[in-house]
């Protein structure tokens, strides 16, 4: 079973729901003429203190300013990703005390801790650390810093209570987000007279915080507090900031349910996010008082245990995005919801939706650009789509009929997603007039039948196609070769009639080919053309097609190593598709035969080849030893002759072998015993002769996993090779053997520069998700000054 998954996951945090008040800094003009000798003698120190590599020497001056009076440095905005290395007590960037603006934002200190010295830079007005690696604790000197009115220390690895900022009475911006400060949130903090920008999330901090009774004026516009374990008695205080505009209270791990009229205080705010927490079901009763700012924008209350949909968004006439996925909610969405006059982002995915009240035309008239209806149970044929319609996302669901040809109505699409229902008909030619705008399109296990169109223009932006499990027939569409940009093409699992694409080797771009389980034929390797050279490929399925031929010994030279980003969880990095607006994720998770893994292990070593259920012919290419990260080897249901390849004992990760039902012959090598994951081994149904090697990972398989060889003995077998005064049978074989290797290896070393080192391939098992999505919240905070 091999499914290949795209989803849709509208963007509904901070980075373009929650804008947050940033302070200016002016795009800097160099007067470097303007600057002292000796200031710019202690930058270009600052400078040398660390790999700076990468960074652009006009660019690097380009962030300074000096007075003009004076000739002292005043602002120095480092370009990201300009230094690494660690930042010392003893820096020459501490001789800068006149420094009012200093941005280091985006560069690697890592493993240094802020040093203290930073106190003596007194002068400043904005200081800027965020993504810098930085760890330990806020040294106390920060409270020296009293002309302090952007202080942003987000995105480090910064630990211990929280900073003293009780004295920085100028601080209208506070940004501690996504450290591991623990503790509780003073509560003088709150008394700070120009505090407007608070961003606290993503830390352990605890308690609850509390309000002065007298004479408290808040001017506090943004408090971000999600994902700590503040506790309930939090929301009662922080209904007292009457002038909050966007406020983050998601994941709080609160024990009891929030109640949404615990906010109706809040007069003034438009953006809400409660995602993660529990809602108390009064909120949501049929009764008409509605708990919340009637001019509230932007609702997020993903996961919230909702099971009714909430009628009271019905007032809500200003509300432009909306998020209730992840949640129980039953039932038809109601007609009313749609005629919400602003209504753009909506995300409704992930609950027991059923259908749409009102007629097929009820969305016609909607203002909504990105529908999210994933997950859901909605059957029937689907209604007209909104004519502002710009993303798509259906996927999981029972819609049937044809797929609306409709939807070549609206102005611009920019990604589809219909897979796992049952659309039948035949994929809309007319889709060919978004060449402009289509990235993604996915239209996986439906029932479409008829051909691929042919109608990817010139200019085609298209980044992902899936079409695999339909009825396709017909052959690949030429054009595809238009898409420049395609990166993930999927037409597993259909009847498409033709030879192996050679052709789309012209596309620089394309990572993952899958062509499994289709009709395809004919040779995978041109007459003496020796390896495939597609630029940029690392997954390639081919099995179970007819495909024949043989493959010549340096096939696998030079296949791309496996250079694909490798995410923490194991998930492989597809690159991110340059949407502000919404996440997009190619996933692939296949099982393979033989061998069963979890898929989070196999995510993270994976790297397979599978040629199987073919025609192919000839030797097994002794280059299959140089994909050194291979895991899984499944060349079974072939033609193959001629001996196993002794390179194959180079493959140290190898866990699972399946060289079952060819005509291989000779013995099997005897460094195969040394491959100690090996847990799935099956040569069985070919001619092999000769002692089996006696590793424990090999006599511990099966016996049917050597069966169909009539000349094979030893364990796991009853036939034991008779031991005569002869010499033992392996002996000179394995001398031929290590022979044979440092030839191959002669040869390979010869005329590859950079030898292999991975290669993912094949029969895979892989999960795309860019991570970028959960970067961008807050790492962009700042950039749009
Ligand atoms: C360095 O930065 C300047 C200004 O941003 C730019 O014009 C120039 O092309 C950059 N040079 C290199 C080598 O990237
Ligand atoms: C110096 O800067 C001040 C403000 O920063 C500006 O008003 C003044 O015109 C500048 N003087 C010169 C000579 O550039
Ligand atoms: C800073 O101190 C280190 C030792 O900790 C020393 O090697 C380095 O030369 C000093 N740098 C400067 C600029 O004084
Ligand atoms: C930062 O630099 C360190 C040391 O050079 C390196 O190990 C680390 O991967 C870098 N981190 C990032 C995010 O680039
Ligand atoms: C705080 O600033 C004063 C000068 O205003 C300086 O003397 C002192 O060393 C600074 N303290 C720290 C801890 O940097
Ligand atoms: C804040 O200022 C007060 C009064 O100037 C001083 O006593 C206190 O030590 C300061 N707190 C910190 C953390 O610097
Ligand atoms: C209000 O503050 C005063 C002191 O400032 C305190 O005595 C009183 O108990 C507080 N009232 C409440 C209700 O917290
Ligand atoms: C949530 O709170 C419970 C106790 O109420 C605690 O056991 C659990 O670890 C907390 N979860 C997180 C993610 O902090
Ligand atoms: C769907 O929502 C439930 C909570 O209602 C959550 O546990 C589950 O993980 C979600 N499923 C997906 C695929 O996101
Ligand atoms: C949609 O709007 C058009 C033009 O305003 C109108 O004729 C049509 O009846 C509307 N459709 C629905 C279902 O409201
Ligand atoms: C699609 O339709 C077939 C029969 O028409 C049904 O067996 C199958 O469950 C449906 N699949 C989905 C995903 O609704
Ligand atoms: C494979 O191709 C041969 C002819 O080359 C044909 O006879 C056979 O039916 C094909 N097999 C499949 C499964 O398409």
């Amino acid at each position: 079973m091999s499914c290949l998954r795209l989803h849709f996951l509208l963007v509904l945090l901070l980075c373009c729901v929650f804008v947050s008040t940033v302070f200016t800094i002016d795009a800097l003009v160099v007067e470097l003429a303007g600057c002292r000798p000796d200031q710019i003698q202690d930058l270009k120190q600052f400078k040398n203190e660390f790999d700076s590599r990468d960074c652009n020497q006009t660019d690097y001056f380009n962030g300074v300013r000096c007075d003009n009076m004076t000739g002292m440095v005043t602002e120095l905005q480092l370009p990201r990703g300009c230094l690494t290395g660690i930042l010392k007590p003893n820096s020459s960037l501490f001789g800068l005390h006149h420094l009012r603006s200093l941005v280091l934002s985006f560069n690697n200190f890592s493993s240094s801790s802020i040093p203290s010295q930073f106190g003596n830079l007194n002068k400043l007005e904005v200081l800027a650390l965020s993504n810098n690696g930085f760890i330990g604790q806020v040294p106390s000197s920060i409270s020296n810093l009293s002309m302090l009115a952007y202080l942003d220390l987000t995105y480090n690895e910064l630990t211990g209570r929280f900073p003293p900022v009780q004295n920085l009475t100028k601080l209208s911006v506070l940004g501690l987000s996504h450290n591991h400060i623990s503790g509780n949130i003073p509560s003088s903090l709150l008394t700070l007279p120009f505090l407007s920008t608070l961003d606290l999330s993503g830390n352990h901090l605890t308690g609850t915080i509390d309000v002065p009774n007298s004479s408290f004026s808040s001017t506090l516009l943004s408090l971000r507090l999600a994902n700590n374990q503040v506790e309930a008695q939090i929301l009662g205080p922080i209904s007292k900031y009457i002038t909050l505009t966007d406020l983050d209270l998601a994941s709080l791990n609160i024990s009891h349910p929030i109640d949404l009229r615990l906010f109706s205080s809040l007069k003034s705010l438009l953006n809400l996010r409660l995602s993660g927490n529990k809602l108390a079901p009064a909120s949501f009763g049929s009764h008409p008082d509605i708990p919340l700012n009637l001019n509230l924008k932007n609702l997020a209350l993903s996961g919230c245990g909702i099971s009714q949909f909430p009628n009271f968004l019905r007032s809500l006439r200003n509300l432009e995005l909306i998020d209730i996925s992840n949640n129980r909610i039953k039932g038809k969405v109601p007609e009313w919801f749609w005629n919400l006059p602003r209504l753009s982002i909506v995300t409704i995915s992930n609950n027991s939706f059923t259908g749409f009240e009102g007629s097929e035309d009820v969305l016609v008239n909607s203002s909504v650009r990105l529908l999210d209806l994933a997950l859901n149970k909605f059957s029937g044929l689907f209604p007209k789509p909104p004519h502002t319609l710009n993303l798509l996302s259906a996927w999981n669901n029972s819609f049937t009929g044809n797929i609306h040809l409709t939807i070549c109505n609206r102005s611009s699409l920019s990604a589809l997603d219909l897979s796992y229902n049952n659309f039948t008909g035949s994929i809309p030619q007319c889709l060919s007039k978004f060449r402009s705008s289509l990235t993604a399109v996915n239209l996986r296990r439906n029932n479409l039948e008829g051909s691929l169109p042919d109608i990817f223009y010139d200019g085609s932006l298209l980044r992902s196609l899936d079409v695999g499990y339909n009825q396709l027939t017909g052959k690949l569409p030429r054009s595809l070769l238009n898409c420049s940009s395609l990166k993930f093409l999927n037409v597993d699992n259909n009847r498409i009639e033709d030879t192996f694409p050679f052709w789309l080797k012209a596309l620089p771009h394309l990572q993952v080919l899958s062509l499994r389980s289709n009709k395809f034929y004919g040779p995978i390797s041109l007459l003496g053309q020796g390896p495939l050279a597609f630029p940029e490929l690392r997954i390639l399925e081919i099995s179970d097609n007819n495909f024949t031929g043989s493959l010549p010994p340096n096939y696998f030279v030079n296949w791309k190593a496996s250079s694909l980003q490798m995410n923490r969880d194991g998930r492989i990095y597809m690159g991110d598709y340059n949407n502000p607006e919404y996440n997009y994720q190619d996933t692939t998770d296949l099982q393979y035969k033989g061998l069963f893994m979890e898929h989070t292990k196999v995510l993270t070593f994976y790297s397979n080849i599978d040629l199987s259920g073919n025609r192919f012919e000839g030797q097994i290419p002794e280059s299959i030893g140089l994909l050194k990260a291979l895991i899984a080897l499944n060349l079974s249901n072939n033609a193959f002759t001629g001996h196993i390849p002794l390179s194959l004992a180079n493959l140290k990760a190898l866990q699972s072998l399946d060289l079952s039902r060819n005509q291989l012959s000779g013995t099997i090598p005897n460094g195969l015993k040394t491959l100690s994951f090996l847990a799935y081994m099956n040569v069985s149904h070919n001619q092999l002769t000769g002692e089996i090697p006696q590793g424990t990972q090999i006599t511990g398989q099966p016996k049917s996993s050597f069966e169909g060889n009539a000349g094979l003995c030893g364990l796991p077998l009853k036939q034991s090779c008779v031991r005569t005064n002869a010499p033992p049978i392996q002996q000179p074989e394995q001398e031929k053997e290590e022979e044979e290797l440092l030839n191959w290896k002669a040869v390979v070393i010869g005329c590859v520069p950079g030898l292999l080192f991975g290669l993912t391939l094949g029969h895979v098992i892989a999960l795309y998700k860019p991570e970028w999505l959960v970067k961008k919240i807050g790492r962009d905070k700042h950039r749009n000054h």
